[in-house]
């Protein structure tokens, strides 16, 4: 392994036991997506590893760590600058030339969706979503639907993500809207 992938994994092992519980259940989540939907088993489990590795960083950090990495920030980013958390793994696995395209558009997009996702990031948008740690009503139907039809899966996730946002009168993210408006042209 390369000095940079072997710094991942030390940034794994500095997360919480909370945070690393997680991820490892998303990896496990992936991998069961990846294999009943025909996606890459293993880049589909580093996609789920990578996701949240930046996700404990403190606001201020986020910020500035995306300005090294030449990750851009939007107004919404700026507001919030957790919503980087994805964009600043992502760029570390480029640049430590772990995964390829469709898993660092994966970890990019894993909170916000966007338009034009790969399966591979709508498998991880999802996961995130439905891994067992999290305790909502329908979490299984929604586990079991993906697993059924990925591209439902996802629609139910990012509806839910829509509708928890407006509920909590949050604002959503512009990748949300076209993700949205993607979703409503196809159908
Ligand atoms: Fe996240
Ligand atoms: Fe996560």
């Amino acid at each position: 392994m390369t000095s940079q992938v072997l710094t991942l994994v030390d940034r794994f092992e500095q997360l919480t036991e909370h945070r690393q519980g997680h991820i490892m259940r998303v990896v496990s989540v992936m991998e069961e997506l990846a294999r009943r939907h025909r996606l890459d088993v293993e880049l589909s489990r580093w996609a789920g590893f990578g996701h949240d590795l930046a996700r404990e960083f403190r606001r201020p950090n986020l910020t500035l760590e995306a300005e090294r990495l030449g990750v851009p920030i939007r107004e919404a980013e700026r507001k919030e600058p957790l919503l980087l958390h994805g964009p600043i793994a992502a760029k570390w696995f480029e640049e430590a030339g772990l995964g390829d395209g469709s898993v660092w558009q994966a970890i990019r997009l894993h909170t916000t969706a966007g338009a034009g996702m790969t399966r591979m990031a709508k498998a991880l948008f999802v996961a995130d979503a439905v891994e067992p740690g999290r305790s909502y009503a329908h979490r299984p139907q929604l586990f079991e639907l993906a697993l059924e039809d990925l591209e439902q899966g996802y629609r139910a996730v990012l509806q839910d993500t829509w509708t928890y946002t407006l509920s909590r009168h949050l604002s959503l993210h512009p990748n949300t809207v076209q993700a949205m408006m993607e979703i409503q042209a196809q159908g």
